[in-house]
């Protein structure tokens, strides 16, 4: 396997270091790459869980059909945000913060009922929920904001500091799914803002995106002018579990529609998945990560890219390589299109 600039310069993002001297020579060494990187405080219990779920499908994830970084779309090659049809930019930059406004948000999608997935998983465990999820796929972001903020559906509201509702823009072309808020993420209100957020952070910039999207705060900023440059980053559960332990299934369900309902309104060109939790969210699997990355899957009709949850990354730093594959997959499928 080869690696171009664009490739190599991805990868030095990330925190992994190719030695392979030129472009054209073959040969990568990523763990010893791996070997200075400093060690991180990284969530235990997501950590091990992961883990659990990378080792329930080894070998299975390095697939080879769909060459990393082919047919990846230069920096460059974004339409100017002027030049793209479609409403004004709005910024949900953190979850304490005021939502956008209705007029700079997009129109909401036309609710969907209660024949939705969500509203079918909540209606089993009980059929007033079946009436909440179908309530919830009819909100507007800023409504949507102050549900979950309210959100007493689950026992999770009882240990949880705030909700958390998601970061970034309200209009992206890219959006990130985790799994649930930590420790840090129930004190500041925001998904991913430990170790793991900051690798996260690390991949994002690797694309060109930015979840201070439209704030001012610097050039970084200046991304977030164009959809292909922004994301929106959002949990499956939006209150921490206590002790971070994994969310339960009937959380998940209740938490469920919240999620469904951001996706309708982000219309996303791309959602990547991470973490096993995101994923039995959203493709309805158990299958392990690395039985499912490397291939497009679909949600709701939007393409979908699986890879390991950054916390997973910072423990098995030669994984890195393989979430870089992920992310230059994800990188060829949302192409360089503008809306
Ligand atoms: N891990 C997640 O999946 N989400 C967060 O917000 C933080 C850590």
């Amino acid at each position: 396997m080869s690696w171009n600039d664009r490739q190599r310069r991805m990868l030095a993002a990330m925190g992994v270091r190719v030695f392979a001297p030129a472009p054209a020579a073959p040969a990568v060494t990523v763990a010893a790459a791996q070997a200075g990187e400093p060690a991180v405080n990284a969530d235990t219990a997501v950590v091990e869980r992961a883990a659990e779920a990378a080792v329930a499908a080894p070998g299975a994830s390095m697939r080879t059909a769909t060459p990393p970084g082919a047919g990846l779309a230069p920096a460059t090659a974004a339409t100017p945000a002027a030049a793209r049809p479609g409403p004004p930019a709005a910024t949900v930059a953190r979850a304490t913060t005021a939502a956008p406004t209705p007029a700079a948000v997009r129109a909401p999608v036309p609710a969907r009922g209660a024949t939705s997935v969500a509203a079918a998983l909540a209606g089993a465990i009980d059929p007033a929920l079946a009436e909440r999820a179908a309530h919830i796929a009819t909100l507007a972001w800023g409504p949507l904001h102050e549900a979950v903020a309210a959100c007493t559906a689950c026992g999770l509201c009882e240990s949880r500091k705030q909700t958390v509702f998601g970061v970034g823009h309200a209009q992206a072309d890219w959006m990130i799914v985790g799994e649930a808020p930590g420790e840090q993420e129930d004190q500041q209100g925001e998904p991913f803002v430990g170790a793991a957020g900051q690798l996260l952070d690390q991949m994002l910039r690797a694309l060109g995106l930015s979840r201070r999207a439209a704030s001012g705060e610097g050039a970084e900023d200046d991304l977030a002018g164009d959809p292909a440059r922004r994301v929106f980053i959002a949990n499956t559960l939006k209150c921490r579990p206590p002790r971070n332990r994994n969310p339960e299934p009937e959380e998940m369900a209740r938490c469920e529609p919240f999620l469904k309902r951001q996706v309708e309104l982000v219309k996303p060109r791309l959602i990547l998945l991470m973490g096993r939790f995101a994923v039995t969210q959203l493709l309805k699997t158990d299958d392990a990560i690395g039985k499912l990355r490397g291939r497009v899957h679909r949600y709701e009709g939007i393409p979908v890219i699986v890879t390991y949850h950054p916390a997973y990354l910072l423990r098995n730093l030669p994984e890195k390589a393989k979430a870089w594959e992920d992310l230059c997959l994800a990188r060829a499928t949302v192409g360089p299109d503008a809306r």
